[in-house]
């Protein structure tokens, strides 16, 4: 098989940021495992009870930016990626924290949003956010107040970016998934779209089998801040 070229997208879940310190939703210690999505990740959740919703994403806010967690191996890797890889990588993410780009990735979607940014639901102004997140805060553009929510993606909610992810997916040559357990759709249903059109090699790399592990071409199972650097290595180095 001639190495692989051509656009590379890589899907990544929260896999990819638990060894910086942040918790994935699934896994035995995981968010929902506390936390029930009806309660604060829903657009109902946040009519009925906004003020338990915001004090949920201030408490992930504050984890965020409180000094401790650091971009990992893996986000670096994906950044090293980008910087030399000839065509071009779009890293598509569900994660809502900002480690890619603190890890040096340039070209990064946000499907679900961004835990340090806000938006108005006034006037749909979205601005970058680091503090916490209150009923009676006042917009920065049109000065109303109490309209402010987190500009992240809620269940029952169209995630951001599809037309270009779409278009991404359609014409790049190599399809990864890293640290994503394949359950909340429309990411899970990428890499059906993909192996249909077949003209993308796929692989998973995650800690355990997926969802839709059986979709892809390849697998490699693991801690992503070993097998990430080595995939990326292999890449690089024309031996994929
Ligand atoms: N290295 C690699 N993979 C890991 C690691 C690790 N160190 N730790 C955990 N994983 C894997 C788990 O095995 C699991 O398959 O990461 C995956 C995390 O899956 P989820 O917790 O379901 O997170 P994710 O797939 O990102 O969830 C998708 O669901 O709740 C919504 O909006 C939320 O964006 C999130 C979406």
């Amino acid at each position: 098989m001639r190495p692989i070229s051509g656009n590379i997208v890589i899907l990544t879940g929260a896999g990819i940021s638990k060894e910086s310190g942040l918790s994935t939703f699934r896994d035995d210690d995981g968010i929902w495992a506390t936390v029930r999505i009806e309660d604060v990740a829903t657009p109902e959740a946040f009519q009925r009870d906004p003020e338990g919703v915001h004090e949920f994403y201030n408490a992930r806010r504050q984890r965020l930016v409180g000094g401790g967690v650091l971009p990992n191996a893996a986000h670096q890797a994906l950044a090293r990626l980008e910087r030399n890889w000839p065509e071009d990588v779009l890293v598509v993410t569900q994660n809502i924290d900002d480690l890619h780009e603190r890890g040096g990735s340039e070209n990064v979607l946000h499907m679900h949003g961004e835990l340090l940014k806000v938006r108005c639901m006034a006037c749909g102004e979205v601005e970058v956010w680091p503090d916490d997140l209150a009923l009676d805060l006042v917009c920065k553009r049109c000065h109303v107040a109490g309209r402010l929510r987190p500009h992240v993606v809620w269940f029952g909610e169209m995630p951001f970016f599809m037309d270009a992810i779409e278009r991404a997916l359609s014409e790049c040559t190599l399809f990864l998934s890293i640290g994503t357990s394949g359950n909340v759709y429309p990411a899970a249903g990428f890499v059906a779209g993909i192996e249909r059109v077949g003209r993308a090699h796929t692989a998973e790399l995650n800690m355990e089998p997926s969802q839709g592990a059986s979709l892809f071409a390849e697998a490699r199972y693991g801690s992503a801040t070993e097998i990430v650097p080595a995939y990326v290595d292999e890449l690089l180095s024309g031996r994929l």
